[in-house]
């Protein structure tokens, strides 16, 4: 769809699902770029919260994105809840939806800059039905989002999860234990890949390859007889032994996807029992969303959120901004949603066997 960038004088942008590294850096490009073409930027805060109840409205001025380039999280607040398609009332779920587009037009909003993973996205495309104009801008550590070569977010988680791996080298090492590290990804290995790789992992399980306990307990051995009495065993959250289903962290919430968790500490004593090695099983959680962005996720979230504005200024309204090297280009936001998970035959799994990494299959 296109829409007269000459009408466009109050654009609103949000933050939604989980949060990720480099958030602050799109806020802030997105709002230095329209304040100068002359349009007023506002914040809604936690989600679409801001548009439920109108005190959660944040102006975003010069001033206020001063110096945020650098800080994680998001100075908007985010929620995994409070979809308005499906809100949580008092008495069960209700469809608030026309409300927020009602407050949205209230307030004189021409635009709004839907900073998210899958979820956000989905969201935007029900509010496009109904008539918002909508720019998509891909954010999640899980990289799982199709339509760009990446997200913002993921380079820094898969540095703290590297980071994670490296020091755990030295306890596996100097106790002769199997260390294994559980990191995030939802249903995709993308974490677990390249900061198993670049980690030194001896084995890495993820969704995508159904692993076998026997398999990884003959990595382990092969690596005992050789004299290397440790190894590091990186899961991600989503990974699964063949014919079983992802661990999850008790039963679902309503309004919520359901929370994986629990394929370490299960591989730690699959291990432990079957080759007699001493283990620990370790979750690093949401240390991977958090601390300050990489150079390379800073760069992006800015490099998005000018892109978000430039696309208006084409008049392009209704798809969402992609990394596609050397720039930057626009899909629809359908393309967008769908998952991406980790190719098999990808230069990164094929780089992982030539060095001996067990996929344990
Ligand atoms: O999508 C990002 C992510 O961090 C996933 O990797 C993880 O499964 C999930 O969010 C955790 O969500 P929450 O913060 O709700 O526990």
């Amino acid at each position: 769809m296109t829409m007269d960038p000459a009408k466009i004088k109050k654009i609103a942008v949000n933050t939604g699902g989980g949060d990720a590294p480099g958030l602050n850096a799109v806020i802030r490009a997105v709002t230095l770029a329209a304040i100068r073409q002359g349009w007023e930027v506002h914040g809604i805060r936690h989600g679409y919260r801001g548009l439920i109840d109108l005190n959660q409205m944040m102006r975003l001025t010069i001033d206020r994105v001063r110096g945020i380039t650098h800080l994680g999280g998001t100075i908007l607040g985010t929620a995994n809840r409070g979809n308005p398609f499906e809100y949580q009332g008092e008495n069960g779920t209700i469809d608030i939806s026309d409300q927020v587009v009602e407050n949205f037009h209230k307030l004189g909003l021409d635009v709004l800059i839907c900073i998210g993973g899958d979820g956000s996205l989905r969201i935007a495309q029900n509010f496009i039905q109904k008539g918002i104009p909508i720019i998509g801008v891909p954010k999640t550590i899980d990289n799982d989002l199709s339509g760009t070569i990446i997200t913002f977010g993921f380079d820094t988680a898969v540095s703290t999860a590297t980071d994670a791996i490296d020091k755990l080298h030295s306890t596996a090492e100097s106790h002769e234990r199997v260390m294994v590290v559980e990191v995030m990804g939802r249903y995709a290995g993308w974490i677990a890949l390249n900061s198993g790789i670049s980690g030194s992992a001896d084995v890495i399980l993820i969704p995508e390859i159904p692993f076998e306990i026997e398999k990884v307990c003959a990595k382990i051995r092969e690596r005992e007889a050789g004299g290397r009495h440790f190894a590091i065993v990186v899961c991600a959250e989503g990974a699964a032994p063949a014919g079983e289903g992802m661990r999850t962290k008790g039963p679902k919430e309503t309004g919520r996807e359901i929370q994986l968790g629990g394929i370490a500490d299960y591989v730690a004593r699959e291990i432990a029992q079957r080759t007699g090695k001493e283990t620990r099983a370790l979750v690093l959680g949401h240390l991977q969303r958090g601390g300050s962005p990489t150079t390379f996720d800073r760069l992006l979230g800015l490099r998005f959120g000018a892109a978000a504005i430039r696309c208006l200024l084409e008049g392009k309204v209704n798809v969402m901004v992609a990394l596609d090297p050397p720039g930057v280009k626009t899909v629809p936001i359908e393309e967008a949603v769908q998952m991406k998970r980790v190719p098999l035959n990808c230069d990164t799994i094929l780089t992982a066997r030539s060095l001996g990494i067990s996929f344990g299959d």
